[in-house]
């Protein structure tokens, strides 16, 4: 018997996770499928062949034929959810961001720390992507030198209209704030937000144009551009002292024909990320067989949530906001 496992939220993600899980993870047990919406909660159950469909996330998770719960329900459910699955000692995968404040993130690091054991990941499937993997193994292995200055680049085709341009600081950007974390092994110290002055600020999907500076000094330079209107598209440019590393375009098929070339756009993130979810739920599976955590943790969740924190201030206020951390419980420390 494989790994029981119950996914909350069978929305976008939820469904997405739903089938890796039930039908591409061969030590997992799709057991539950679980959505306040009963017809979604059914549709994907049985679509993804898990045993059964539910529609109370905190009976799920006390259940006895539950092992560990995958969260994919909206921002605002995460931390109840993680803190119900903690006090049942289950193994938790919570889609990121684990919170958008900062002092939830906190309640969830304070029980996984009273525990005294890693159970919580955080959904950063980011470093399970092949590219920014190649990207970090180039990096550390001196091909282009100390880096400098991070480029992202993060463009959505529309949001809807609650989409403001504190979610895209509190929910987009996170994705940016983890990765570069990652790649660099640094820290952000400092954070500066722009709105171009032309674009009509009080639109709720206006770019945002995010300047971060690192602990070592370098720079993180990140565009949040949710109604980017022509593609989903994310891009990074690495720029070190002696060389530069970027993404390529993951376009696996060229189309030439009346006299001009192209590669298309996906849609959302799902076509851009398909192999990042499935090692990053991979990884999670086999840290729960083998007890080594994997992938972001809940003190990631923290700090990324810490940064957008100081980033919806800039947004407000100007910049640049300094951004003081808590101290790391040495849980976190490898
Ligand atoms: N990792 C990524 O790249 C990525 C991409 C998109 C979204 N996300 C995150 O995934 C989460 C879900 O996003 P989505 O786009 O799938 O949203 P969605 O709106 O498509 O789905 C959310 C689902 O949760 C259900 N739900 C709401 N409250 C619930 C509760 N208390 N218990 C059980 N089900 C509940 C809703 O009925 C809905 O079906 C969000 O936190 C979002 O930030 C991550």
């Amino acid at each position: 018997m494989g790994v029981r496992i119950a996914v909350i939220g069978a929305g976008v993600m939820g469904a997405d996770h739903a089938r890796i899980l039930g039908r591409e993870l061969p030590g997992a047990e799709l057991a539950v499928v679980c959505d306040a919406d009963p017809a979604r909660a059914e549709a994907v159950a049985a679509g993804a062949g898990a045993v059964r469909a539910a529609t109370d996330p905190l009976a799920v998770i006390a259940d006895r034929t539950v092992d560990a719960v995958l969260i994919a329900s909206p921002d605002a459910t995460h931390v109840p959810l993680t803190l119900a699955a903690l006090a049942e000692g289950k193994p938790v995968l919570c889609e990121k961001p684990l919170a958008p404040a900062a002092a939830e993130c906190r309640k969830v690091i304070a029980a996984e720390t009273a525990r005294g054991r890693r159970l919580v990941q955080t959904g950063f499937m980011r470093r399970f992507d092949p590219a920014y993997g190649e990207m970090k193994a180039a990096l550390d292995a001196g091909r282009i030198g100390p880096a400098l200055i991070f480029h992202c680049f993060h463009r959505n085709v529309a949001a809807p209209d609650w989409f403001d341009g504190r979610m895209a600081i509190t929910n987009s950007a996170p994705h940016e704030f983890d990765i570069a974390r990652w790649l660099l092994g640094d820290e952000f110290a400092a954070i500066s937000v722009f709105r171009p002055g032309m674009a009509d600020g009080s639109r709720p999907g206006a770019p945002v144009q995010i300047v971060a500076e690192t602990s070592a000094g370098r720079l993180v330079n990140i565009e949040i551009n949710v109604n980017a209107a022509y593609g989903y598209d994310v891009r990074g440019e690495l720029v070190g002292e002696s060389g530069l590393l970027s993404l390529r375009d993951p376009a696996r098929v060229e189309v030439n024909s009346a006299l001009a070339r192209s590669t298309g756009l996906a849609a959302d993130w799902r076509p851009r990320f398909a192999e990042a979810y499935r090692l990053q739920d991979a990884a999670w599976l086999a840290s729960i067989g083998t007890g080594q955590p994997a992938g972001a943790s809940a003190w990631d969740g923290y700090a990324a949530a810490r940064i957008a924190e100081a980033g919806v201030q800039a947004l407000a206020g100007g910049g640049p906001v300094l951004i003081a951390m808590a101290d790391r419980p040495a849980l976190y420390s490898s």
